[in-house]
């Protein structure tokens, strides 16, 4: 049995358009950014919505922007099916412009997330996390080195690894198949 067996069903019903985070990953996102029901969320490509409408479903409210009409249009139609009102969702370069200051979490996963670090930081209020979702390791050296250098504290990676379990009337064991490599997650906090 795979854990996505275990997911809650509304992940199985929302529809999916470019790769979307799993929950293995969006549960260290929310644990670790320590974020709440008082909390303010950007977030950056929005794709199909699964991490931003994860974001909104405990936080106070989520800003998703991405480049794309059509993923935007996905997402909607995802924000809508868990009726959630606490989401507003923008057809915009993240690396550009960010409209919003004072935000609790800002997370990228996106090519060359690195290039929105400025705006990221500008956006976050002192002690905010922003988190970056990299599936290749240049990616975490681009993106570490960058937080570095924009003064940012507490850099770490980390890779979620889940095993899923073959329980059975004997031999027990890890299953052999399951997804394993998703990205690595790098986490950083606005200096105080
Ligand atoms: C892998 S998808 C994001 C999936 C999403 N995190 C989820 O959980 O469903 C990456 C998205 O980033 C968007 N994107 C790429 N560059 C961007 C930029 N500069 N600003 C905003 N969105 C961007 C793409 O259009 C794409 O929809």
């Amino acid at each position: 049995m795979s854990h996505m067996f275990i997911y809650p069903k509304i992940y199985r019903k929302l529809k999916r358009g470019p790769q979307v985070i799993l929950p293995k990953d969006i549960g260290i996102i929310i644990s670790y950014s320590g974020i709440d029901k008082n909390s303010i969320c950007i977030d950056a490509g929005t794709g199909s919505g699964w991490l931003a409408l994860s974001l909104a479903r405990i936080c106070k409210h989520v800003y998703s922007y991405d480049v794309r009409e059509d993923f935007i249009s996905i997402a909607e139609r995802n924000r809508a099916f868990l009726g959630l009102d606490n989401v507003t969702l923008k057809n915009k370069d993240v690396s550009k412009k960010v409209d919003e200051t004072g935000a609790d979490l800002f997370t990228l996963d996106l090519p060359d997330s690195e290039k929105a670090l400025r705006n990221a930081k500008k956006a976050l209020k002192d002690g905010g996390c922003v988190v970056g979702y990299l599936p290749h390791m240049e990616q975490v050296k681009k993106f570490s080195t960058t937080l570095s250098r924009l003064g940012f504290a507490d850099i770490y990676t980390v890779e979620v690894i889940v095993r899923d379990m073959l329980v059975r009337e004997e031999g027990i064991r890890p299953t052999t198949k399951g997804i394993w490599h998703t990205a690595y997650l790098t986490f950083a906090r606005k200096q105080d």
